[in-house]
């Protein structure tokens, strides 16, 4: 049998080559890196919560008619992908300062912002994605002004709709990153989400007890990153509660 084909190996995930021209399947690994990847980690259980958690967001996310990659969860690691044309930014929503904001203009983190900014990241790991105004988008042809302008609407529907289904579970959406990618169809190009939507590019902080329940556990050390995870899937009902992240076999008499 041959093997299939690998197109791209990044931190936390694998892209092969899908069954049909047009398609990719992505496979979640459950590799952790933070800083760059100066700190890494295998988290046991971490690549399949991720798996079904960003199939949960991207299916609801088509549901209101926010264009995504994914097209279907092959299995406890892999979903079938649409292949797209990565744009190559990290498209950063922010609701409340954190992380590298609250660190650049010296704010406490969890200060509500006035309204819901977005900035770009130029995706480069040798320059640690370094932060791009919009004149070096357009000026470097990684982006039409077209092209931002749409980014910004999708994001922003993302934003609504994340924000939304994590305060129906009492968490806390302080901010994500998304991808973009184009597709075309015939002469159209469209921009749909891509990549993933999971807990490690969201901050989701628990609304009563502010509880970090993101990548931020492993990043500063506050504890077990699946057990984080496994409280965002239970809370959304993608896995049932009695289902932990224990992934050592049970021996059946
Ligand atoms: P930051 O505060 O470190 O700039 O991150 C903002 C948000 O974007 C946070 O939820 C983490 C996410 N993010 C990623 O998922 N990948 C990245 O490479 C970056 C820079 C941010």
């Amino acid at each position: 049998m041959a093997r299939r084909k690998k197109i791209y190996e990044g931190k936390a995930k694998i892209l092969y080559e899908g069954p049909e021209p047009g398609t990719y399947v992505q496979y979640f690994k459950d590799d952790a890196t933070a800083y760059n990847a100066e700190k890494r980690a295998t988290i046991d259980g971490k690549g399949v919560l991720n798996n079904r958690l960003s199939e949960f967001f991207m299916t609801g996310l088509a549901g209101i008619g926010v264009p995504t990659h994914f097209i279907k969860r092959l299995n406890m690691r892999e979903q079938l992908i649409r292949a797209v044309e990565i744009i190559p930014l990290e498209v950063i929503v922010r609701n409340f300062a954190a992380g590298s904001m609250a660190k650049r203009l010296g704010m406490d983190e969890g200060t509500p912002l006035p309204r819901p900014i977005i900035e770009f990241s130029y995706k480069d790991d040798k320059l640690g994605d370094p932060l791009v105004p919009e004149e070096y988008i357009i000026a470097f042809g990684w982006a039409s002004q077209q092209d931002l302008d749409d980014i910004v609407a999708l994001a922003l529907r993302v934003n609504d709709f994340l924000s939304g289904v994590m305060h129906g579970v009492g968490i806390q959406l302080v901010d994500f990153k998304i991808e973009v990618g184009r597709v075309w169809e015939g002469d159209f190009m469209r921009l749909i989400v891509a990549d993933e939507i999971s807990p490690d590019s969201c901050r989701l902080w628990d609304k009563e007890t502010g509880r970090k329940l993101d990548k931020d556990v492993f990043r500063r050390d506050l504890g077990d990153l699946a057990d984080a995870y496994t409280e965002v899937a239970k809370r959304l009902g993608v896995m049932p509660s009695n289902v932990t992240h224990q992934t050592k076999p049970t021996l059946i008499n």
